[in-house]
């Protein structure tokens, strides 16, 4: 397989065992790479601390950007944020509609063709006026299974700047919160592991499952006037103080805040949390080497025993590595070895095979999306779009044969690199709520692909 990888691909072979047989020096090395990568994100962090997009952005890459906005100069009034709040939508049972990903779909696209967002939350503010239609726009035909998606997506793009996002060859779903519901309840839990990338796909996840523009990525139960005025709309992705207050977990939202969750949950007496069939965590596991702490964390959320309905994980790493491929597929060896020896029924030899020869896939890998001009100079050669695309290629010749086949690990991959090249951004490492919802979408396609019938 090596053999065919493009000159230009990053290899893999740097073997474990090697970084911990020099360990002295590598762990000094790491130790001044790990400040200098904290001192660069502290940095990113700070650009992304803006309370705005400047309109210069997209035309104006060589002037030194203006001296920021502070937050609190937003200029809607916290009172204008709240008088319109998310109606509880309670919903008894899912509703009856196709969605395994399969052919005779191509007769229910009723949602990709309106506005999914009408009824959410803020969705006429004027901060916040994002139509679905002004982020995917669909064409025939629908992609026939998770191959052709994730090949659909990851190649994906746009005729123009900022305008819908297309995948390419066939087309995915765009569904309804009732659709992303009644998907993620499949599954006993829906657990994303990575940075703070994911993270931000999480939040706009959270957006879809609260119908709520304006505060649905953010924990707004906890929030005082500065937070909701600060962290509305597209802010609780691009502000920095908004994005920490991101929800972590669906029980989080079942306790503090339950008439925001539109999904089908349970209410029960003596004052227990709320119970829903959607489960959806995120664990941050930012880097190789991982953090035995974190990874015990992530072991705890799995059942000893074989659930009833399967579980999917979605993971994501690269920057904090620097895009470096060998970290990226240690990092991924050691999250599945803490999964599998927490949860042996998830093992690929533990997995039925009945239908296919293959075992059932439920791991996706989703690779960063492409930087913005405002990424800072020093991380050009390390972070940007070169090798930015070279990592998402890597990664994917890691995962699959050539052929476009998986291979070894049973993963399987999705870039987002084409889909988010050509819009609006600042660096590029947390895209807009834009972005993160079509990274929502692609995700919420993928588990709508898993065959949960075949666990
Ligand atoms: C927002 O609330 C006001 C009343 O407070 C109401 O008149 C208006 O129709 C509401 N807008 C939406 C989009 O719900
Ligand atoms: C496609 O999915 C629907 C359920 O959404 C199912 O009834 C139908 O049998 C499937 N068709 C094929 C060819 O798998
Ligand atoms: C972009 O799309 C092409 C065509 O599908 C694909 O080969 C490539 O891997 C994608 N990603 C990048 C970073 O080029």
């Amino acid at each position: 397989m090596t053999n065919k990888l493009h000159p230009l691909r990053r290899r893999l072979y740097k073997p474990q065992k090697a970084a911990t047989g020099i360990a002295a020096t590598i762990s000094k090395q790491w130790t001044l790479r790990n400040i200098t990568i904290v001192l660069a994100i502290l940095n990113v962090f700070s650009l992304l601390n803006l309370a705005f997009t400047p309109p210069w952005l997209s035309s104006l890459s060589h002037r030194p950007p203006p001296t920021p906005p502070r937050c609190q100069t937003l200029e809607f009034a916290s009172h204008d944020l709240h008088h319109n709040i998310s109606e509880p939508a309670f919903h008894h049972a899912f509703p009856p509609v196709p969605l395994t990903i399969n052919s005779s779909l191509s007769a229910y696209r009723l949602p990709d063709i309106s506005d999914t967002f009408a009824t959410y939350a803020y969705r006429n503010h004027p901060k916040c006026s994002i139509s679905s239609l002004s982020l995917h726009k669909a064409f025939s035909p629908l992609c026939t299974d998770r191959q052709s998606f994730l090949r659909a997506f990851t190649g994906g793009g746009r005729i123009g700047f900022d305008t819908p996002f297309m995948p390419k060859d066939c087309d995915m779903r765009w569904y309804t919160t009732e659709e992303v519901c009644e998907i993620l309840g499949r599954f006993e839990k829906v657990i994303v592991v990575g940075d703070s990338m994911m993270r931000h796909v999480v939040g706009a996840m959270n957006v879809l499952l609260r119908k709520d523009l304006g505060y649905g990525a953010v924990t707004g139960w906890n929030f005082g006037g500065e937070e909701s005025e600060k962290c509305f709309c597209t802010h609780q992705m691009d502000v920095k103080a908004c994005s920490i207050q991101g929800i972590y977990r669906t029980s989080d939202v079942l306790t503090h805040d339950p008439t925001s969750f539109a999904c089908p949950y349970t209410l029960h007496s003596n004052n227990e949390t709320p119970t829903s069939p959607v489960n959806l965590i995120i664990e941050l596991m930012l880097k190789y080497p991982l953090d035995p702490t974190e990874l015990s964390r992530l072991q705890s959320l799995l059942p000893p025993e074989r659930p009833t309905r399967p579980i999917a994980f979605i993971l994501g790493h690269g920057l904090w590595n620097d895009l470096d491929l060998a970290a990226t597929v240690h990092w991924l060896d050691g999250v599945l070895t803490a999964i599998y020896s927490a949860a042996p029924y998830l093992q690929p030899q533990a997995l039925p095979k009945e239908i296919t020869d293959k075992p059932m896939v439920y791991i996706l890998f989703v690779t960063p999306s492409a930087a913005g001009v405002l990424k800072p100079d020093q991380w050009i050669a390390s972070q940007g779009d070169k090798a930015l695309q070279i990592f998402e290629h890597s990664v994917r010749d890691e995962i699959y044969e050539q052929d476009g086949r998986f291979v070894g690990r049973g993963i399987e991959h999705m870039g987002t690199w084409n889909m988010s090249i050509q819009m609006d951004k600042w660096d590029g490492v947390h895209l807009n709520l834009r972005g993160n919802l079509i990274k929502a979408m692609g995700v919420a396609n993928w588990l709508g692909g898993v065959e949960v019938e075949r666990w």
